[in-house]
């Protein structure tokens, strides 16, 4: 028995060591940590447990035999991350480059059965080399069997992508399904081609952290969700993420004990500027209305006229989506309408319940928007709300112009708790261009037209610009004190924590894309 004891163990102390001490080396000089070093900082203290240690690939082409390595590149296995069942699957750079062979796949794919059947949130840990070149199709067969397992799991379990190394080639597709992505700023990179391609075909000369860095994912492509100053931040962010999430789309997500204080909050009822075209940041309301420091922003640098993340309201956890005035006025464009969608959509998926903050002047115009269809990217975002089962509140602080009131969980398209401050202005259009409009043969048969103007937007503004003629209509179910609005929230989330709505039965519906 000794002897079989003393074999395992040296097998073990192989797995553990990947492609060897100097590879190793290698991969802390570039500033990264290892494949096992990442999952000891993700996972609780002594709760990982390996699956798939000593699988090795099948490869006997060009001599790929005689270098094996237990693990076949990738650590594989289950724990727990803050007293919660996780399956994670870790890609090690220094095993041919955590190239993806047809073992390595089948590993991450056996986890990714397991989380389904079990309910449970998959966490992938990215750095690799993409298809192992040496294995030709069946590299490429493993990466679709991921790629379909991603979709299927999609909306059934929390999928989390942590890009800790080059993602390069068709191997971003799988990132891309999944829930969130992060990514860890000059050491991570993310693109269908490379520099190298991008310069034969497009001649243009681009770093790979220009072309496909976190900072570039995280505000123009808005590709990555989170961008990460180094892998031990990104961890911890993963590990946040992770604490506002059910387990799967039958689970409700953690509360947080909390016992009920004074939750007035009379510093809301000065945050709102005199002029109503003067900018505020929607992230001072969302700070004092929510429980303290639980603001998780998602998508922070993306779409910024936008504001999106997860936060919790007397311990329990919430999705918000809110115009920003203080980025184009929190006007809705075709990024700001992506983004929201898709955060909408995975709050629904997942049971989170939805508080909406408006304040919005209505659609960006110009051909730009136009052209690159705000039409059928708007629509993304009415879409979401319309389907979204959860419960759904909206307040309106200030403006709720046009077809963005309907977009932004208006009554209408099934919210079911809509509050307005009275500072709120619930029209079709501001008071100036309203009156411009309706008003215009009374402005140009006026001697002063600009004073006959002025006289007429106030005119408006005293019939529309507040929230009391919808609030006639039931339209809003009731105009609220700023300082009062946590409180309201509190009690209408707790009154709908049992909401059952189910929509027409479908094979799915057709949001467009
Ligand atoms: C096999 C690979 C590999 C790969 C890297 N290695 N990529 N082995 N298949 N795809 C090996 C290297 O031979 C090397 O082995 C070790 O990993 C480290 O690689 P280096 O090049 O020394 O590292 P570095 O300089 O950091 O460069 C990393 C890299 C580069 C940028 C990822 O290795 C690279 O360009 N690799 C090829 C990327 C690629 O074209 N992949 C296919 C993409 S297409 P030794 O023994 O020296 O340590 C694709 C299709 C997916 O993935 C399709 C899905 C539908």
């Amino acid at each position: 028995m000794d002897n079989k004891l003393k074999l395992l163990k040296q097998k073990r102390e192989e797995a553990n060591l990947g492609g060897g001490k100097t590879r190793i080396e290698s991969q802390h000089k570039k500033g990264k940590l290892t494949a096992r070093e990442r999952l000891h900082f993700l996972m609780d203290e002594g709760s990982f447990q390996e699956i798939g240690m000593l699988v090795s690939h099948r490869s006997t082409d060009f001599g790929m035999e005689k270098e094996k390595h237990p693990g076949d590149g990738v650590v594989t296995g289950y724990g727990t991350v803050n007293g919660r069942l996780v399956y994670v699957f870790s890609q090690d750079f220094t095993v041919f480059g955590g190239s993806l062979s047809e073992t390595h796949a089948e590993k991450i794919c056996k986890i990714m059965d397991l989380a389904m059947k079990n309910g449970a949130p998959v966490v992938g840990l990215n750095d690799s080399g993409g298809a192992r070149i040496q294995e030709g199709v069946v590299s490429l067969g493993g990466y679709a069997d991921i790629f379909y397992r991603n979709t299927m799991a999609s909306g059934v379990v929390p999928q989390i992508s942590a890009i800790m190394g080059p993602c390069a080639g068709g191997a971003v597709y799988s990132p891309a399904i999944t829930d969130f992505i992060l990514m860890v700023e000059n050491t991570s990179y993310m693109f269908v081609t490379g520099p190298n391609v991008v310069k034969t075909v497009t001649h243009e000369v681009v770093t790979s952290e220009e072309l496909g860095g976190a900072t570039t994912h995280a505000t123009k492509s808005g590709v990555t969700h989170f961008a990460c100053a180094n892998e031990i931040e990104a961890i911890q962010h993963v590990k946040k993420l992770l604490s506002y999430m059910p387990q799967n789309c039958e689970d409700r997500a953690p509360a947080l004990p909390y016992e009920t204080k004074n939750e007035l909050r009379p510093e809301l009822d000065t945050v709102m500027p005199e002029n109503a075209n003067q900018p505020y940041d929607i992230r001072e309301i969302i700070d004092h209305v929510i429980d303290t420091g639980s603001f998780l922003e998602v998508h922070k640098d993306f779409a910024e006229n936008i504001v999106v993340g997860f936060g919790r309201l007397a311990g329990r956890s919430i999705g918000i989506v809110a115009n920003q005035p203080a980025f184009l006025a929190g006007v809705l464009d075709i990024n700001s309408s992506t983004k929201g969608a898709r955060f909408v959509r995975f709050c629904d998926s997942f049971n989170i319940p939805l508080l909406v903050f408006e304040d919005v002047p209505g659609f960006l115009p110009g051909t730009d928007q136009e052209w690159n269809a705000i039409i059928t990217n708007g629509a993304k975002l009415l879409y979401a709300f319309c389907e979204a089962t959860v419960p759904r509140i909206t307040v309106i602080t200030r403006k709720a112009y046009g077809g963005a009131y309907d977009v932004m969980n208006s009554k209408h398209i099934g919210a079911d708790m809509n509050y307005a401050w009275p500072s709120a202005e619930i029209a079709v259009m501001g008071a100036k261009g309203a009156a411009e409009i309706i008003f215009k043969r009374e402005i140009n048969a006026a001697g002063d037209k600009e004073a006959k103007w002025k006289e007429m937007e106030l005119k408006y503004s005293d019939i529309f610009a507040n929230p009391y003629r919808a609030a006639e209509r039931g339209f809003i179910d009731e105009v609220i004190e700023p300082s009062e609005t946590r409180l309201k929230l509190i009690h209408a989330f707790k009154m709908l924590e049992n909401k059952v709505v189910n929509n027409p039965r479908k094979k799915h519906g057709n949001i467009p894309l």
